[in-house]
């Protein structure tokens, strides 16, 4: 059993006695109620569980939480507030990017990563960014055009 503190969407967290095997996905659910942040395969395939690392995003299943000792996380719910949608996630809402939501929260991190590292991302950019987030609903277009619409006004351009 090991002591960690993170910082998780701005606060910082301090946990006592973390067993060595315990997940980040489950630290970042079960001990911290950051439900917003699914668990789809367990196996680092859905990329539903992708959270911000220090800046990077990364697959929170596929990290041990004694290995985010430190970090920095941002989760889904330290983009925005259903209040104030940050411009990525209104375009999923304007752009219906998504049906049942269970994947939505892996493509929003995966979304804002890539549009942070690479702000004028062509379609191709946005398809390969995300193929590692499956989804089995939407066929992925109106998720490519979300992120395609939060590019062009992040950028200030007409999406
Ligand atoms: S739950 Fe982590 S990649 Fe599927
Ligand atoms: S919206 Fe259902 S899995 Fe993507």
């Amino acid at each position: 059993m090991t002591d960690i503190s993170v910082t998780v969407n701005g606060k910082r967290y301090d946990v006592s006695d973390v067993e060595p095997r315990l997940l980040l996905s489950d630290l970042l659910r079960d001990t911290l109620g950051f439900t917003g942040t699914h668990v789809g395969c367990e196996h680092g395939v859905c990329g539903a569980c992708t959270v911000l690392v220090n800046g990077d995003s990364a697959r929170s299943c596929l990290m041990l939480a004694v290995q985010a000792n430190g970090a920095e996380i941002v989760t889904v719910e330290g983009l925005g507030s259903p209040e104030q949608l940050n411009v990525l996630q209104s375009q999923f809402r304007e752009h219906h990017g998504l049906q049942c939501g269970f994947c939505t929260p892996g493509m929003l991190m995966t979304g804002e990563d890539m549009l942070r590292k690479y702000p004028l991302a062509t379609d191709e950019d946005i398809r390969e960014g995300l193929s590692g987030n499956l989804c089995r609903c939407t066929g992925y277009q109106n998720i490519v055009a979300a992120i395609r619409s939060a590019a062009a006004l992040r950028s200030e351009k007409k999406p």
